[in-house]
C-alpha cells in the first residue's frame, strides 16, 4: 500500500472548452493539477497550443500545471514551458536525443520532468534514467485524442513500473493518460499508478467537480487494496 504520496488527479484541459478555458479550469478548481496536451501534428496527428496558451493559463489558476508535450524535438521546445509557468514538463522518449540532458535542464529550470512511453515503448530500458525524473508516464491510449478507449494491454507495464520504482526506492510519480475513467481507474491504481489524467471523464462529465472527487476516492480505495 502507498500512501506517502497520495492520489493526484488532473484533469485534460483537452476536452475542455477552448473558448471558455478559465471558466472551465475553475471549475476543476479541487484537481491537484491541471493536464495541458501539447500536440505539434509531427508527434502526433493532432495540432492544439503551445507557449503563449500556457503563460495565459498560468495566470489564470493557482492549480500547478502539468504539461505533456507530444511534440518532435523536445530538448528543444521544453524548456520555454517551464519559463511560461508550468510546474511540470513531460516529454516523450521516443522524441527526445538526449533525455537525460533535457530532463536536468528541466529540474535546473526549477520544473520536475516527466519522461513518457507511448503503448509500445518498454520500461526497461530506461531503468537507469529513473533517478533523473520526477515522473513517468505510460500512456494507455496511442497519444493524439481525447476520448479514445483504455489500452488493458498497458497494465503490466505500470505493474512492471512501479516494481522497478519500489525497487531501487524511487519516489517518482506514476502517471497514467488516455481512457482513464470510473470503469478503468481502478485497474490503473491496482497496478500501481498513482496520478491519473482524465479528459472526458473530467469534461464530459454534468459535474467535473465532483468527477474529480469520485475518481481521487475510487483511486485511493483501489490503491489501499493494492
Ligand atoms: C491524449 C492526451 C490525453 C487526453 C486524454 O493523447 O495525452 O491527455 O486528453 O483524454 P481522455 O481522458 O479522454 O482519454
Ligand atoms: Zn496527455
Amino acid at each position: 500500500m502507498r500512501t506517502d504520496m497520495g492520489i493526484h488527479i488532473a484533469p485534460s484541459i483537452l476536452s475542455a472548452d477552448f473558448a471558455h478555458l478559465a471558466d472551465e479550469v475553475r471549475g476543476v478548481a479541487g484537481a491537484d493539477w491541471l493536464h495541458v496536451d501539447v500536440m505539434d501534428n509531427h508527434f502526433v496527428p493532432n495540432l492544439t497550443l503551445g507557449v503563449p496558451v500556457v503563460e495565459s493559463l498560468a495566470k489564470a489558476t493557482d492549480t500547478p500545471l502539468d504539461l505533456h508535450l507530444m511534440i518532435e524535438d523536445p530538448d528543444r521546445w521544453a524548456p520555454a514551458y517551464v519559463e511560461a509557468g508550468a510546474s511540470s514538463v513531460t516529454f516523450h522518449v521516443e522524441a527526445a536525443t538526449a533525455p537525460v540532458r533535457l530532463a536536468r535542464e528541466l529540474r535546473s529550470a526549477g520544473a520536475r520532468a516527466g519522461m513518457a512511453l507511448r503503448p509500445a515503448t518498454p520500461v526497461e530500458p530506461y531503468e537507469e534514467l529513473l533517478p533523473e525524473l520526477d515522473m513517468l508516464l505510460v500512456m494507455t491510449v496511442e497519444p493524439g485524442f481525447g476520448g479514445q478507449a483504455f489500452l488493458d494491454l498497458c497494465l503490466p507495464k505500470i505493474r512492471r513500473a512501479r516494481a522497478l520504482l519500489d525497487r531501487h526506492g524511487l519516489d517518482l510519480r506514476l502517471q497514467v493518460d488516455g481512457g482513464v475513467s470510473l470503469e478503468t481507474i481502478e485497474r490503473c491504481a491496482e497496478a500501481g499508478a498513482d496520478t491519473f489524467v482524465a479528459g472526458s471523464a473530467v469534461f464530459g462529465a454534468d459535474d467535473p467537480a465532483a468527477m474529480v472527487e469520485t475518481l481521487r476516492a475510487s483511486a485511493e480505495a483501489a490503491a489501499a487494496r493494492r
